[in-house]
């Protein structure tokens, strides 16, 4: 990450106690494991039960996410920053457990998602409830058309059980809603579960992919690409929420 970069958050987040702090650390090199683990896991069954402040968690979005997921939650297509609006709420609070217990490999959004800088259970429910609350782009990166029928094939036969039919995952369980997400974020976040850099993956679902050839992959991913969710912003939908965000600005690039 560029010292300019960080800059940008502290000016961007200068009202937000903690980040300059934060991107303080992160200036200094500081790295995911020498951050205090604050993680408690009750925290997160309390914040599954607790009911959510939308209005609250758009002021923690707009202070704590809004730089790396952008104004409409769309991420940015052929990067890492995934699509997040439209997320089931019950999946971002467990993402954000897991973030927050070092269970999945990403020191910035560790930091993000950390209490210090987001607080404890209700704003954890509160961001979450307003993320889920987001339209989804209609214009998601797609994978390879030509696979698409194979694709299907094998997502029907191994993957709608636990995702959906259409890949709109299951809140119960804290199944991810993996329609519409942009494909190489569906690749690599496929890649880390498989290979276990990702440690919060499915079990069942890892032994279940772990002998899938490229093409398999390639396969089912461009069709859960392709999947639509029911309901997407429509053309042209600007999230009026933010309308002073600079829409300019994009983070940048991460591997
Ligand atoms: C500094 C950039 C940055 C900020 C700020 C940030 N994120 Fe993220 N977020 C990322 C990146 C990068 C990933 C992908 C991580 C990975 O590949 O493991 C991610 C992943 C996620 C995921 C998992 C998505 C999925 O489907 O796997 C969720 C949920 C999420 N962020 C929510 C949030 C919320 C809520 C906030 C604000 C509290 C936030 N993020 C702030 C960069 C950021
Ligand atoms: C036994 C249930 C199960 C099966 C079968 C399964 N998954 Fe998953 N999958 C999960 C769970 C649970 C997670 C979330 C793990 C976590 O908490 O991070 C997940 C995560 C993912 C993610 C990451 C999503 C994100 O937003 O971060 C992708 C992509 C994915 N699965 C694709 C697939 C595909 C494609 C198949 C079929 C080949 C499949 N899964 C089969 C349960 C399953």
């Amino acid at each position: 990450m560029s010292k300019d970069t960080i800059k940008n958050f502290i000016s961007l987040h200068k009202k937000k106690t903690g980040l300059p702090f934060l991107a303080g650390m992160l200036l200094a090199g500081l790295t995911a494991s020498s951050f205090a683990v604050n993680t408690d896991p009750d925290e997160f069954e309390e914040a599954i039960k607790l009911k959510p402040d939308a209005e609250n968690g758009k002021n923690l979005y707009k202070a704590s996410c809004i730089t790396c997921h952008g104004p409409e939650g769309w991420g940015v297509p052929g990067s890492g920053y995934p699509q997040i609006a439209g997320q089931l709420k019950n999946v971002v609070i467990k993402q954000l457990a897991d973030f927050r217990a070092g269970n999945r490999d990403n020191p910035i959004m560790r930091a993000f998602a950390s209490r210090r800088s987001l607080g404890g259970p209700q704003e954890i429910a509160d961001v979450a409830a307003y993320v889920e609350s987001m339209p989804m782009t209609p214009h998601n990166e797609q994978g390879f058309p030509i696979h698409l029928e194979e694709g299907k094939a094998i997502y029907d036969k191994l993957c709608a059980d636990c995702h959906g039919k259409q890949g709109e995952g299951d809140p119960e369980d804290h199944v991810p809603r993996i329609q519409g997400q942009h494909y190489s974020y569906l690749t690599r976040q496929f890649n880390w579960i498989r290979n276990g850099r990702r440690r919060n993956g499915d079990e069942k679902m890892i032994k279940q992919i772990k002998n899938f050839t490229p093409r398999e992959q390639t396969a089912v991913l461009s069709y859960v690409a392709s999947l639509k969710p029911k309901k997407t912003a429509p053309p042209g939908w600007r999230n009026h929420d933010f309308d002073n965000f600079d829409r300019s600005w994009r983070p940048m690039r991460i591997r």
